[in-house]
């Protein structure tokens, strides 16, 4: 004797109320694996078919799939009638005024010579040079004699030098007078085509109303097989009209000297001084802003390039005084001041990052 097969409309209206009443998706789950799970009650009554006779089973097992489709399709319904309303309620509970003022957030400013590297850094990372960098302690070697400064040469008195004492091993040590250690140390570490531009804090022993002890310079080194004046010329020009934005700015080359140049050449670009304002452009005077040059045979042997095969050019020049142009900064000394009120004035936005084609100070 079998138990006889529960009534399927009994079973079925207990499901589906069961159904109903499940307000979560898990509580859901559990529901539907009582039911078609494999000890559910559906699926334990599927199993008992097997001890009816022949009609009896037929007609068990059509009701019993129909309740089966019955539950399942309002499992499925429940399913995502409360996905729907999790969403709702996520949305809800997320909901974002967009028309609400926004609350700036006091994140700084970005220092006017940290902005000016970064123009700088974008024209010449446009024309294909790469940034490198040294430290602001160098040795004797590398900010002199490398640059074809041997010791009692007499340029070394132009840069008053900040001396330190000695290092353990008796090396000379110096706070870098200028940028042109790194082009040293490029060229001893590298192996040409070399093209980078080395940007970072110098030092001088001098302060005045246009002199601070600290100050900033980039320098630029490029070494292949064929380099030429009119590559240093072609480079500083497209340089200096696209930082300052004029395009017909005039740039002129005076012969001039440097140690490890040869020939050298200071710079100049076209500006007029009426009234006291000064103006650049295609004014009729000048005003210096660079020195550069081919560099001196001597100062590649001195760094292991073969100077019958390769040569290049290099120029330095201070970034304070562009940005001062640029930007219109009267007093150099103030870069220097570390005044929040200066900074809020002359500062760039930090999102303002500049670049060829979003412009070099939107
Ligand atoms: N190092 C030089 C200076 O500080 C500038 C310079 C760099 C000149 C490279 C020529 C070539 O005065």
């Amino acid at each position: 004797m079998t138990t006889p097969i529960p009534a399927a409309d009994t079973l079925e209206a207990d499901l589906l109320a069961a159904v109903a009443a499940v307000d979560t998706l898990d509580a859901l789950e559990a529901v539907r694996v009582s039911a078609l799970g494999k000890k559910g009650r559906i699926t334990g009554q599927m199993k008992r078919l097997g001890g009816l006779d022949p009609d009896a089973r037929r007609e068990a097992g059509q009701a019993l799939n129909a309740v089966k489709d019955a539950v399942a399709a309002a499992l499925e319904a429940r399913k995502a009638e409360l996905a729907q309303a999790a969403l709702a309620a996520r949305l809800e509970a997320e909901r974002v005024d967009v028309s609400l003022p926004i609350r700036p957030r006091p994140v700084g400013r970005i220092h006017p010579i940290s902005q000016t590297i970064d123009e700088m850094i974008a024209i010449f990372a446009d024309m294909g040079f790469e940034v490198a960098e040294g430290p602001d302690i160098e040795d004797d070697f590398h900010n002199f004699t490398a640059l074809n400064m041997p010791p009692e040469h007499p340029a070394r008195q132009m840069h008053d030098t900040f001396y330190l004492p000695d290092a353990q091993d008796g090396t000379a040590r110096v706070l870098r007078t200028h940028t042109s250690p790194v082009q040293v140390r490029t060229m001893v570490g590298g192996t040409p085509p070399i093209r980078v531009v080395c940007p970072g804090r110098t030092y001088r022993s001098d302060y005045d109303m246009t002199h601070t002890p600290m100050f900033h310079q980039i320098e630029g080194l490029v070494i292949d097989e064929a380099t030429h004046m009119g590559h240093l010329k072609g480079c500083l020009v497209e340089f200096c009209r696209a930082f300052f934005g004029i395009d017909d700015l005039p740039l002129r080359f005076r012969p001039s000297f440097f140690p490890f140049t040869e020939p050298s050449a200071e710079v100049d670009i076209g500006c007029s001084r009426t009234g006291g304002e000064l103006k650049l452009g295609n004014h009729g005077d000048w005003l210096e802003i660079l020195g550069c040059g081919m560099v001196h045979p001597k100062v590649l042997e001195m760094c292991g390039i073969d100077s019958t095969r390769y040569q290049g050019f290099a120029f330095g020049m201070g970034i304070e005084r562009p940005a001062m142009l640029k930007y219109g900064i009267p007093d150099l000394r103030t870069f220097f001041d570390a005044d929040l009120r200066w900074l809020k004035h002359y500062g760039f936005l930090p999102l303002d990052m500049p670049s060829l084609a979003r412009g070099l100070n939107a």
